[in-house]
C-alpha cells in the first residue's frame, strides 16, 4: 500500500510542473484554429463586380458595371434556389440595386443579371445584432513595388485566403496602386490590376477602405481621386473621411492624404472628428486611418513629423472619447502598440514590398483577423502560409506595458533630447532611472558622457502591479557635446516586453504544488522512518 502511495506521489511530482506548463500554454492560445473552406472565386462576366456594399442587418447594395448601356436585375435569397428577384429597368453601365428587409446575420446568396448575362452565384453576411460577434478583416498597403506595375502574387494570394475566411466586413488601409499620375490610360490599367483582386472580394464581403498616399496624384499636384472613387462604394462619397455603424460598432473612417496637410487631422476633419466621436452612442469605437500614429521605423512622413502637439490633440480625442482600437497602415509590417489605453495597429503587410523589420517585430505579409463583439475583440494576423503572426485580445488586462520609440534622427521632427517612453496606460506611479542611479519621478537629463547607457523604466498600474523595462542607449557626439545630441540609436530591451513584473498565476499554483508534494514525501519518509 505504502510503495503504491510512493509511486502516485513521484507521478504527481513529475505531472505537476508539465501540467502547470500545459495550462500555462494554453492559457495563451487565444487564437482558435478555424476550418477552412476553400472558395472557387468564380469568375464575373462583367468588367465591374458584382461586389456588395454598404451591408447592414437588413440591407445591403449590389454594384456592377456592364460594357454597354443595360438594365439590371438582381436574385438572391437564403438558399441557391429560392430566389427573389429585384429589377432595375433604366438603362446604365454602373448598376447599383438595393436589397432590403433582409434578415439579420444570414448568409444571402445572389447573382446579378443584365441582358442576359448572368454572374456566377456569390453571397454574403449580414450583419449580426448590435453587440453580437462578428468577423472583420483587415488588409493594407498591397500596392505594387515601383518596378513592377501589376498587383503583388502576395495580395492575391491573400485575397484567395480573406474569402475563404467568409468575414463580415473587410477594411482597406489604403495604398492600393502606385501613385496616380497625369496618365490617364496607365491610371486606369494600375486601378483596374487593383479592382480585378479587390472585386474577387468583394463579390463575398463589403469592403470599407481609407485613401493611402500612394492612392492620390498628389505628386503632380492635384489629388485626382475619381480612380479611389470608382473602386470602392462607400458610404457618405465624394469625402474621403466617413463613419458608419455595423453590429454596435462605430467606425469612424480619416483621410491621412489631404493635400499640403498630409498625415494630419487639422481644421474641418479635426471638427468632423470631435463631433462624430461625441455623437455616436456605441461603446465600441474604431478609428481607420492610412498613416499611423505611432509609426515603427523610418516613415518620415508619418505623424512623428506633425507638430507635437497636433498629435497629442488627436490622442487625446481618441483618450476622451475611449477609442477602442486605432486602426492604420503605411509602415510595412504587423504591429500592436497601446498608448494610453488607446491600441494602435499597424497593418501593412498586403503584398507591398517589406521594410526591413526582422520578423518578430511584424516584417511579414499577412492580414488581420478580427473576431469583435461588444465584450471583446481578438486580433491576429495571418501569415502567407496561414500561420499566426500576432495575436491579442481586447480587453487587455496584464501589467502596463512599456515601449520606446526612435523617432528617425532623419525626420524633419527629429530625435529630442530624450527618449521617447509610452506606456500602455497612465501609470498610478512611475520611475525613470539612468545607468542604475537615483530613481526619477519625471524622465529628464541624460548621462553626461558617449558610450553605452542604460534607462530602466518602472510603472505601476492601478492594481499595485509593477512593470520593468530596461533600454540601452549608444550616447555620440563627442566629449564636448555629449548630452544634447544624444541620439538613441539602439534600443534593446533586457526583458519581455509584456508580462514583465508579472508573475503566471498558473506557474504560481505549479510551483506551489510541487513544493506541496516535495513536502509530503519528506513527511511520509520521516514518519516511515520513525515507525
Ligand atoms: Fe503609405
Amino acid at each position: 500500500m505504502k510503495r503504491r502511495l510512493y509511486v502516485f506521489l513521484l507521478l504527481a511530482l513529475f505531472a505537476s510542473p508539465i501540467l502547470t506548463a500545459f495550462l500555462s500554454n494554453t492559457s495563451t492560445v487565444t487564437y482558435s484554429i478555424i476550418e477552412r473552406k476553400v472558395l472557387s472565386n468564380a469568375v464575373s462576366p462583367f468588367p465591374r463586380g458584382p461586389t456588395v456594399n454598404m451591408v447592414t442587418q437588413d440591407s445591403a447594395v449590389i454594384f456592377w458595371r456592364t460594357e454597354d448601356l443595360t438594365n439590371a436585375t438582381v436574385r438572391y435569397g437564403l438558399n441557391e434556389s429560392v430566389m427573389e428577384i429585384v429589377t432595375n429597368s433604366t438603362l446604365d453601365k454602373d448598376h447599383y440595386v438595393s436589397l432590403n428587409e433582409l434578415n439579420m446575420d444570414e448568409k444571402y446568396y445572389y447573382r446579378v443579371i443584365s441582358n442576359g448575362t448572368t454572374s456566377p452565384l456569390y453571397h454574403f453576411l449580414t450583419a449580426p445584432a448590435d453587440g453580437d460577434e462578428f468577423k472583420m478583416i483587415i488588409i493594407g498597403d498591397n500596392r505594387p513595388s515601383t518596378t513592377d506595375p501589376v498587383q503583388p502574387a502576395e495580395f492575391a494570394q491573400m485575397a484567395q485566403m480573406i474569402v475563404a475566411e467568409q468575414p463580415h466586413i473587410v477594411i482597406m488601409s489604403g495604398d492600393f496602386v502606385l501613385d496616380v499620375s497625369e496618365n490617364h490610360a496607365d491610371n486606369l490599367l494600375r486601378w483596374e490590376h487593383f479592382t480585378n483582386i479587390s472585386d474577387s472580394i468583394g463579390h463575398y464581403a463589403p469592403i470599407y477602405a481609407v485613401l493611402g498616399n500612394h492612392d492620390t496624384g498628389a505628386k503632380t499636384g492635384s489629388l485626382r481621386l475619381e480612380y479611389y472613387f470608382d473602386s470602392f462604394v462607400l458610404y457618405d462619397e465624394p469625402s474621403t473621411y466617413y463613419s458608419f455603424d455595423y453590429a454596435g460598432v462605430h467606425f469612424t473612417m480619416l483621410d491621412s492624404e489631404q493635400l499640403g496637410f498630409e498625415a494630419r487631422i487639422i481644421g474641418d476633419q479635426f471638427t468632423w472628428l470631435e463631433n462624430d466621436l461625441e455623437t455616436t452612442s456605441s461603446e465600441m469605437k474604431f478609428v481607420v486611418i492610412h498613416r499611423p500614429l505611432y509609426p515603427v521605423i523610418h516613415i518620415q512622413d508619418a505623424y512623428n513629423d506633425v507638430p507635437a502637439a497636433e498629435r497629442e490633440a488627436v490622442q487625446a480625442l481618441y483618450e476622451e472619447h475611449n477609442v477602442s482600437l486605432l486602426i492604420t497602415g503605411h509602415d510595412h509590417c504587423f504591429n500592436r502598440l497601446t498608448v494610453n489605453g488607446i491600441v494602435q495597429i499597424i497593418s501593412g503587410g498586403g503584398g507591398a514590398p517589406l521594410y526591413n523589420h526582422p520578423t518578430w517585430k511584424g516584417g511579414y505579409y499577412h492580414y488581420v483577423r478580427t473576431n469583435v463583439s461588444a465584450s471583446h475583440v481578438n486580433i491576429t494576423a495571418i501569415k502567407l502560409d496561414d500561420s499566426v503572426g500576432y495575436n491579442y485580445q481586447l480587453p487587455y488586462t496584464g501589467p502596463i506595458e512599456i515601449e520606446h520609440r526612435i523617432i528617425p534622427s532623419g525626420s524633419t521632427n527629429p530625435v529630442g533630447t530624450l527618449p521617447v517612453i509610452l506606456f500602455s496606460e497612465v501609470p498610478a506611479e512611475k520611475y525613470f532611472s539612468w545607468d542604475s542611479d537615483e530613481n526619477q519621478t519625471e524622465l529628464t537629463g541624460l548621462p553626461n558622457s558617449n558610450g553605452e547607457h542604460t534607462l530602466d523604466v518602472y510603472a505601476c498600474n492601478s492594481d499595485s502591479v509593477w512593470s520593468h523595462e530596461s533600454f540601452m542607449f549608444i550616447a555620440t557626439g563627442g566629449p564636448t557635446t555629449p548630452t544634447t545630441t544624444t541620439t538613441p540609436t539602439t534600443t534593446t530591451p533586457t526583458t519581455t516586453p509584456t508580462g514583465d513584473g508579472a508573475i503566471d498565476p498558473l506557474i504560481l499554483f505549479g510551483s506551489l504544488s510541487i513544493a506541496g508534494v516535495v513536502i509530503v514525501v519528506v513527511a511520509v519518509i520521516w514518519f516511515r522512518r520513525k515507525s
